[in-house]
């Protein structure tokens, strides 16, 4: 599939059967494709190189070497996630590379928003291109590109490749999933047998927690927004508004403000939640979560996760905010 126009003819991925012939189809092109070569590929546990590293699986094996960079930006559990899944139980050849100290080390001390996710941009790309330089033999490169990236960006995003690479590891690219669209990816995921909480997670930017951990980033703050984050994806999900809600999440303002707790005076870091729903990221609106739920979960909050000594609901629609606070 080298062609980045998806054909007028082409059916959408709709059904379990649909998705079966697309993976039939994918696993005998990769295969023709790569032949007994390898093929490498950052994977970050998202849905779209979740789903390229599954079909890879299948069509080439152990050909397929995936590296999963832990930024330290991810959310609870993901990066043990990705090793369960991937090496685990598709038993997959993965690299798992603990970066954590070494970013956090870079983006000490840097506030600028734009700043930050440049930083993070460029150090993935370095760690990748280190992991992909102690490998030999790799001959292909491959990517979660998928269709809106090819008709908005005329190109790919660049959460989604990592290009940037110098000219002596520009590996030819494999892009199985670039004429689909989400739904269709997760279609797709949901039929190679990954789990429901890969397949139809909400969307996650690459920067990851760092534009959540608001200002120059902390380990205290980046713990409180990590757990908080966990806290509030529970109890959305326990109370039904999983799968319903576009996007929710918590963000760490980096000012304190005074509070009481066990008769003692606090200093401490609030917590935001947002929870937001939209087409397109263009426009949102905020959920309408229930009064007694955000109390609960103030309570948990409040109670569960350190350095934290209150919880603000942000009631504003995208205009005039943007979804993230960064
Ligand atoms: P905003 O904050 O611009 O976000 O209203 C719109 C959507 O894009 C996501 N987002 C990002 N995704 N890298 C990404 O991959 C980024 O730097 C980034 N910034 C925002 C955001 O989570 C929301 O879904």
């Amino acid at each position: 599939m080298s062609s980045n126009v998806r054909p007028e003819s082409m059916e959408r991925i709709t059904t379990e059967a649909l998705a079966n012939a697309f993976i039939d189809e994918q696993v005998k092109e990769l295969r023709a494709q790569i032949g007994d070569k390898k093929v490498l590929l950052a994977l970050s546990g998202g849905v779209d190189s979740s789903v390229v590293a599954a079909l890879l699986i299948k069509a080439v094996g152990q050909q397929l070497v995936c590296v999963h960079v832990n930024h330290g930006l991810l959310r609870k559990g993901e990066p043990e996630q990705v090793v369960e899944v991937f090496r685990n139980q598709m038993n997959a050849n993965l690299i798992y590379v603990d970066a954590v100290d070494r970013f956090l080390d870079k983006l000490a001390g840097v506030a600028e928003p734009e700043k930050k996710r440049k930083i993070i941009g460029a150090e993935f790309i370095r760690v990748f291109e280190e992991e992909a330089r102690k490998l030999d033999g790799i001959e292909f490169l491959a990517q979660g590109t998928i269709y809106p990236d090819i008709l908005e960006s005329d190109g790919v995003k660049a959460h989604h490749n990592v290009g940037g690479l110098p000219e002596d590891l520009k590996f030819e690219l494999v892009e199985p999933v670039k004429l689909l669209f989400k739904d269709e990816v997760r279609v797709v995921g949901k039929a190679l047998g990954l789990p429901d909480s890969m397949v139809y997670r909400q969307p996650f930017p690459g920067p990851g927690l760092g534009v959540r951990c608001l200002g120059a980033i902390t380990r205290d703050r980046l713990e409180a927004v990590r757990e908080s984050d966990a806290i509030l994806r529970e109890e959305f999900r326990k109370n039904g508004l999983e799968g319903k809600v576009w996007q929710y999440f918590t963000a760490v303002p980096d000012f304190r403000s005074v509070g009481v707790k066990d008769g003692k005076r606090t200093f401490a870091y609030p917590v935001i939640i947002r929870a937001v729903n939209t087409k397109d990221a263009m426009t949102a609106t905020v959920e309408n979560v229930p009064f007694e739920l955000l109390q609960h979960i103030t309570d948990r909050i409040t109670k569960e996760v350190e350095n934290v000594n209150r919880v603000l609901f942000d009631l504003t629609p995208k205009p005039s905010a943007t979804i993230e606070w960064e």
